[in-house]
């Protein structure tokens, strides 16, 4: 096997940057190995309007280190006020990519987000009409739903209804962790439907959250199902399927907000997102599968060029270390431990 790989600069489809101090301590990290990200705008409070995004573009730019090259994809968050109108013209002056729709109370900052779908559907009309991509947390929320059920649930109480309702709307499911999840997009249309899949759940399942103690590092949202389901994400991202594509959903909380009696949910995988995807489609036998999941299959989706610029990685006998946490003021955050040993490194 070839020691050393060579890709088109890969992008990240699924991505929180956060603001302020937090935001100049993480983009670096995306900014060093991923050309594009798509922005996720659940700040405090929310990226609703054209003009939020705008201004939090800027912000995001501020922050990319000098000679980088990095290009923010910004979102709006889908609200049952969003503005229709406002929504095409952020659209056609390039402002925004996509709508994120948080159901109220599926996850962190999520209090905005829509309770009474029928409130959006001017919006979802606008957005099928001009071909803008929504972009779903796909869990519902009523609190007798089973965490574990609540992806399987949202397809078929609130997924499958709106794009039967609405039959051209572009749609990306974002961060799947079921087979449900996997089959559903698989057997949608090809360019109407995509997933995005993150790292940490092609790598772990429940088990390395729960088994031994609660590891809170590993709790993010949808949450780690069981092995079954790990499998079938395992087989979408390697299939070579361009309906799949990586969004790392990294998502930045200080180290003491996750190791607390409530911990936060969210996975911070920047720095090592792509050494450890390496890891896992050779473990698959996938190699020759990993560039179009982490450098083609979205930029397709979204009718975005590839990268023309390239990023190697090299293939090293001794296991590389887990990456030190990174420093954000006086806190810490503490980045994604994969567990098994990552024989791959960027070549930065
Ligand atoms: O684990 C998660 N963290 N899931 C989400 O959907 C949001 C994210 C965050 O913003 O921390
Ligand atoms: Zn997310």
């Amino acid at each position: 096997m070839s020691s050393t790989i060579t890709i088109p600069r890969p992008d990240d489809w699924h991505l929180h940057l956060r603001d302020g101090v937090m935001l100049r301590a993480v983009v670096p990290h995306s900014a060093q190995d991923f050309a594009r990200a798509i922005i996720m705008p659940n700040l405090v409070p929310p990226v609703r309007t054209g003009a939020d995004a705008a201004a939090y573009a800027e912000r995001i730019q501020a922050a990319i280190p000098d000679g980088a090259d990095f290009t923010p994809l910004m979102t709006l968050y889908l609200t049952e006020t969003t503005d229709p109108d406002d929504v095409e013209a952020a659209f056609a002056a390039g402002v925004i990519t996509a709508l994120k729709l948080y159901p109220a109370g599926a996850t962190t900052n999520s209090d905005a987000g829509v309770r009474n779908f029928a409130n959006a559907h001017g919006v979802f009309e606008r957005m099928e009409a001009l071909g803008i991509p929504l972009l779903t947390h796909g869990e519902v929320t009523a609190p007798d739903i089973d965490i574990f059920d609540r992806e399987a649930r949202f397809i078929d109480d609130v997924l499958d209804p709106l794009r039967q309702r609405f039959p051209r709307l572009r749609v990306v499911m974002e961060h799947i962790t079921t087979r449900d999840g996997a089959d559903y997009v698989a057997s949608a249309p090809e360019g109407l439907m995509g997933a995005t899949i993150t790292v940490q759940h092609l790598m772990l399942n429940r088990n390395h959250m729960l088994v031994g103690g609660v590891r809170p590092h590993y709790y993010c949202l949808p949450i780690l199902k069981r092995s079954t389901h790990q499998d079938a994400l395992l087989s979408a991202a390697t299939s070579g399927n361009p309906r799949f594509f990586l969004g790392t959903d990294s998502a930045p909380h200080p180290t003491h907000l996750k190791e607390n009696a409530c911990g936060c949910a969210g996975v911070f995988s920047s720095p090592n997102a792509l050494a450890c995807l390496a890891q896992t489609f050779e473990d698959a036998g996938a190699l020759d599968r990993f560039e179009g999941f982490v450098s083609r299959h979205g930029a397709d989706f979204y009718g975005l060029p590839v990268n023309t610029s390239t990023l190697q990685l090299e293939r090293v006998e001794t296991p590389q270390p887990v990456p030190a946490p990174i420093i954000v003021g006086e806190e810490t955050v503490t980045v994604f431990d994969p567990i098994r040993p990552i024989h791959w490194r960027v070549i930065r």
